[in-house]
C-alpha cells in the first residue's frame, strides 16, 4: 500500500474516567495541540464508549466527559480547528467495531497486556467489552481512515493490532481500503512516571494522589507535589547517560524537558549538576507557568456545562459526517446489501 493514497489525518482519544494528569498532557494533550497546529485534519474524541469497559457511575462519567472535553479546549485545542467529540454520540464507532470484532482474532486481544492488567487476577470476571477493547479502537481510527495517532508509550501494542485488523481486512478482501496508521509516540515524556514511585507509571487510578500532578491542581499544590517528589539523594549528573540507572532523577528531566519543549541533553546542559534542593524550585515554576493556567480555563469553561455540550454536538455531526461513508463503503466491500451511492 501506498501511504500517501490517504490524505494526512490525525485522530486520538481520551477515556473520561477519572482526572487528567500530567502525563495526560505531556504524552497526548500537548501533542494533539502541536498537531492541530501544523494545521493536519485532527479529530480528538473522549472515548466514554471505552470507559465503561469497566464500571463508571452514570453521574462520574457524565462530569468527566465534559471535564475532558474542558480539558482538551484549556490545552490548547480550538472546537473549530479540531473536531471534538464523543465517541458514544457517532454510531459509526460501534458499527465498525463490530465488523473488526469478526475480523481480529481471539488470540490476539489474549496478548494485550493492558487486558492482562486491567483484568487482574479474576479475567472471567472481566467484561466482554474489555476483552474487545482494542478492536473498537481500531474502528475509532479507522473509521477516519487515520493515518497518524499520537498517544502515550501504554498505547503502542494497541496500535499494532489496529495495524493488524487493517491488514487483515485489506488482504481478505483483496483491497487497499484502511490504512496502516502510523503510531505517533514522540518526545521527552511519552512515559511519565509517578512522582513516588520512578517504577510506576503515572496513572489516574493510583491511590495516592501525591504521585501525580492532575490538571486540575492550582499552584500551591502543583509545586508541593514537586517539592516532595521522591528522588534519590545525589546532585543531577552532568550529562543525560547518568540518568540511566536513576529513574526519579530522570523522570522530572523529561518532564522538565518536555515542560520547556527543549531536549533532555539542553536541559542536562542548564541543570547539570546542580542538587535537588535547586532543580525542583526550577522544575516546580516551570509546572505552575504551564499547568496553572490550563488548570484555571478549565474552571471558567465547566461554568457553561451547555456551551461544551453544544461544542460536542456540533464535533459529532462533523465526525460523522467523514465516518457515515466509511462505513457505508466497508459495508459494501464485505457484501451488506444497502444503498447505492457511496
Ligand atoms: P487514558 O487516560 O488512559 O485514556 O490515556 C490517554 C492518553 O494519555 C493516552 O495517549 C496515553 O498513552 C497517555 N498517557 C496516560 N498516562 C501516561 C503517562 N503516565 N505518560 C505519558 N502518557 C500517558
Ligand atoms: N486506549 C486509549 C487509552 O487508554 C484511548 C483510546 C481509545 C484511543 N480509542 C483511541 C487512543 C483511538 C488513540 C486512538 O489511552
Amino acid at each position: 500500500m501506498t501511504e500517501a493514497a490517504f490524505t494526512p489525518r490525525v485522530f486520538s482519544g481520551i477515556q473520561p474516567s477519572g482526572n487528567l494528569h500530567l502525563g495526560n498532557y505531556l504524552g497526548a494533550l500537548k501533542r494533539f495541540a502541536e498537531a492541530q497546529n501544523q494545521g493536519v485534519q485532527t479529530l480528538y474524541c473522549m472515548v466514554d464508549l471505552h470507559a465503561i469497559t469497566v464500571w463508571q457511575e452514570p453521574a462520574d462519567l457524565r462530569h468527566a466527559t465534559r471535564e475532558l472535553a474542558a480539558g482538551f479546549i484549556a490545552s490548547g485545542l480550538d472546537p473549530a480547528r479540531s473536531i471534538l467529540f464523543n465517541q458514544s454520540q457517532v454510531a459509526e464507532h460501534t458499527q465498525l467495531a463490530w465488523v473488526f470484532n469478526c475480523v481480529a482474532r481471539m488470540g490476539w486481544m489474549q496478548r494485550m497486556t493492558q487486558f492482562k492488567d486491567k483484568a487482574g487476577k479474576n479475567a472471567q470476571n472481566a467484561s466482554l467489552g474489555l476483552f474487545a477493547y482494542p478492536a473498537l479502537m481500531a474502528a475509532d481510527i479507522l473509521a477516519y481512515h487515520a493515518t497518524h495517532v499520537p498517544v502515550g508509550e501504554d498505547q503502542k501494542q494497541h496500535l499494532e493490532l489496529t495495524r493488524d485488523i487493517a491488514i487483515k481486512f485489506n488482504n481478505d478482501f483483496g483491497v487497499d481500503f484502511f490504512p496502516i496508521t502510523e503510531p505517533v509516540i514522540e518526545g521527552a515524556a511519552t512515559r511519565v512516571m509517578s512522582l513516588r514511585d520512578g517504577a510506576k507509571k503515572m496513572s489516574k487510578s493510583d491511590p495516592s494522589d501525591m504521585s501525580r500532578i492532575n490538571l486540575t491542581d492550582d499552584a500551591d499544590a502543583i509545586a508541593k507535589k514537586i517539592r516532595k517528589a521522591k528522588t534519590d539523594p545525589e546532585p543531577l549528573p552532568s550529562e543525560a547517560k547518568g540518568l540511566e540507572e536513576r529513574p526519579e532523577a530522570r523522570n522530572l528531566v523529561n518532564i522538565y524537558a518536555a515542560l520547556a519543549d527543549k531536549s533532555v541533553d539542553q536541559v542536562m546542559a542548564e541543570a547539570g549538576g546542580k542538587p535537588f534542593s535547586e532543580f525542583k524550585p526550577m522544575l516546580a515554576d516551570l509546572a505552575v507557568d504551564k499547568i496553572a493556567p490550563i488548570s484555571t480555563e478549565m474552571s471558567r469553561l465547566m461554568q457553561d456545562v451547555t456551551e461544551i455540550d453544544r461544542i460536542l454536538a456540533n464535533g459529532a455531526d462533523r465526525a460523522r459526517a467523514i465516518a457515515a461513508p466509511i462505513l457505508r463503503q466497508t459495508y459494501d466491500i464485505m457484501g451488506m446489501v444497502g444503498p447505492r451511492e457511496l
